[in-house]
């Protein structure tokens, strides 16, 4: 019989080893035969760590499995897919993943993800093996046509930067991945990379042909020590298998935890062995990124979303979505939820159907304030706002951002004016340094709601904080300064009373 453990972070961090070690000897004292898969998530991190057998009804699942279930489990005869308290049934069936449109997640938590073979046997490959019998042109028109925008968070025309590295001339270019995922709440990168590599490696490889790109770079965020792992294991596999050699290959490098090394020109100075600080722009990274070459850098979910993309064509993956938005996107549900996990949809679902159906409202069971929607830049968005759709102009057209797809929701114990301090001290700590309102007015900002949180002067402070915003917005080189001002205007504008609870103190400072 066999049985899948995942193998992904997430289903470690509580304890997936321990009930993958219990079920073996178990199974062996019993003298049952059984074939022990990890493999990676299916996303439903409250139910890690998830068991699933193959039986001929589909794969019948159970969790949270703990080491000490797995006697009970066996004895209720789980190789069969017996009844059990935690047994939620077939898998396919289960509600948050039968509503879900799965393109870039489609193997994810069902494949073992090392194995090049079982890649194969759920369409892995194919898209590459189109490309190669595709000119570089075909191969850029049909990202192009699928209308895919950059994952990471800007929504940049992937088409478009494709297309701008492929008509840039010169003898070296570089695909660079990003995948130093900072953004809090933030988890989707890291499970294609632990739970899909080769299909990361895949788009990596069709980037290449498609602007005639040797030399590929993966860079990972040092917090990231499972992807890293089996990153290097799937390139390794790769090379082996010619899918990776001299006329494209991929090399890992690890970041140091710094969050602006995820803006991607201080992602290339980084590689390149410098301080991690952002380059002004232009010139583009698509004109001059690594070591001065054309260069595209992409999102791991953008270049993932590549071999589904060229396998099945553009226009397919264009039927997705709304708006300007085309295809899915994995959304990702963090905080005061009851199912947090990820859940890959096409755009235009609300916000609301998002986290109070998918998510299941609170999991502290208080009522929802406020969910902040695209990291720690990202806008607090209230439950008057809950019904916009999630797409890149709705978003925008809200106040917010859409972002890499990190939704985190708050209850209503939640001090806004504690997180719109925490915005500002978040940007202080990870600010590159190189801009004047990003250095010093995180600094002064987090000062400044300080004293409001005192009843310092309020209405004159409040004031000040919206000046400074102004001038971040106007005035930063890069996002994290740029855009430091969004959740802390929006817990100003939506949540001002959390602002003026402390008695005045007006005094002359
Ligand atoms: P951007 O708008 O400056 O650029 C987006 C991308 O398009 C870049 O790769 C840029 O080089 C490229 N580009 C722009 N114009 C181009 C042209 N004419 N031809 C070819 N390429 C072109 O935005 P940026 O600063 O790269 O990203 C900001 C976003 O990053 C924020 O909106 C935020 O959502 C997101 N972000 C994501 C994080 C994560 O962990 N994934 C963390 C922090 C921020
Ligand atoms: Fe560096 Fe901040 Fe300026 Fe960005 S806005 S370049 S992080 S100082």
């Amino acid at each position: 019989t066999r049985i899948y453990v995942p193998c992904d972070s997430a289903a470690l961090s509580v304890g997936a080893d321990e009930v993958a070690r219990a079920l073996g000897a178990e199974a062996a004292r019993r003298g049952l035969a059984v074939d022990l898969v990890r493999n990676g998530s299916r996303g439903m991190m409250w139910l890690e760590p998830f068991v699933e057998i193959e039986t001929p009804q589909g794969r019948i699942g159970y969790g949270p499995v703990r080491a000490a279930d797995v006697g009970s489990l066996l004895d209720a005869g789980l190789l069969q897919g017996g009844a059990h308290t935690l047994r939620h049934g077939p898998v396919e069936d289960m509600d948050f993943i039968k509503r879900q449109q799965r393109l870039t997640f489609a193997r994810i938590g069902v494949t073992d993800p090392l194995s090049l073979d079982d890649y194969r046997r759920h369409g892995g490959l194919a898209g590459l093996e189109r490309a190669k019998a595709m000119t570089p042109d075909a191969i850029v028109a049909e990202v192009q046509a699928s209308g895919l925008r950059g994952r990471g968070g800007a929504g940049f025309p992937a088409g478009i930067k494709w297309r701008t590295v492929l008509e840039a001339g010169g003898p070296q270019k570089f695909i660079v991945c990003n995948a130093d995922e900072g953004d809090s709440g933030t988890f989707a990168d890291r499970m294609v990379m632990e739970g899909d590599p080769f299909m990361l490696i895949e788009g990596m490889a069709i980037a290449g042909l498609a602007v005639g790109a040797t030399r590929g770079v993966l860079y990972i965020r040092s917090e990231y020590p499972h992807a890293i792992d089996t990153m290097g294991k799937a390139i390794a596999i790769a090379r082996k298998a010619s899918i990776l050699g001299p006329a494209f290959d991929i090399e890992i490098r690890v970041g140091a935890g710094a969050y602006i090394c995820g803006e991607e020109t201080s992602l290339l100075e980084s590689i390149e062995g410098k301080r991690g600080q952002v380059r002004a722009k232009p010139p583009l990274p698509a004109h001059k990124g690594l070591f001065g070459c054309p260069t595209i850098i992409n999102n791991v979910l953008t270049l993932a979303a590549a071999p589904s993309i060229i396998a099945q064509g553009g226009k397919a993956y264009a039927q997705h979505g709304m708006g300007r938005s085309r295809g899915t996107m994995p959304f990702q549900l963090a905080g005061n939820l009851q199912r947090r996990g990820l859940f890959e949809a096409p755009f235009g679902m609300t916000l609301r159907e998002l986290v109070e159906d998918i998510g299941g409202g609170t999991a502290s069971g208080r009522p929802l304030r406020a969910v902040q929607v695209g990291g720690p830049l990202g806008a607090y968005f209230p439950e008057s706002l809950l019904d916009t759709p999630l797409d890149y102009e709705a978003m925008a057209a809200a106040g917010g951002l859409l972002g890499h797809g990190g939704i985190v929701a708050f209850d209503d114990t939640v001090d806004m004016a504690k997180q719109a301090k925490f915005a500002f001290e978040f940007c202080a700590i990870e600010s590159c340094g190189k801009c004047t309102p990003c250095r010093i007015g995180s600094t002064r900002g987090a000062e400044t709601i300080v004293k409001i949180a005192a009843g310092r002067n309020v209405e004159s402070n409040i004031a000040l904080v919206k000046d400074l915003c102004t001038v971040m917005t106007d005035g930063s080189l890069c996002a994290l300064g740029g855009l430091t001002p969004m959740p802390v205007m929006s817990a100003l504008n939506h949540f001002a009373e959390d602002f003026r609870r402390a008695p005045a103190r007006d005094a002359a400072e």
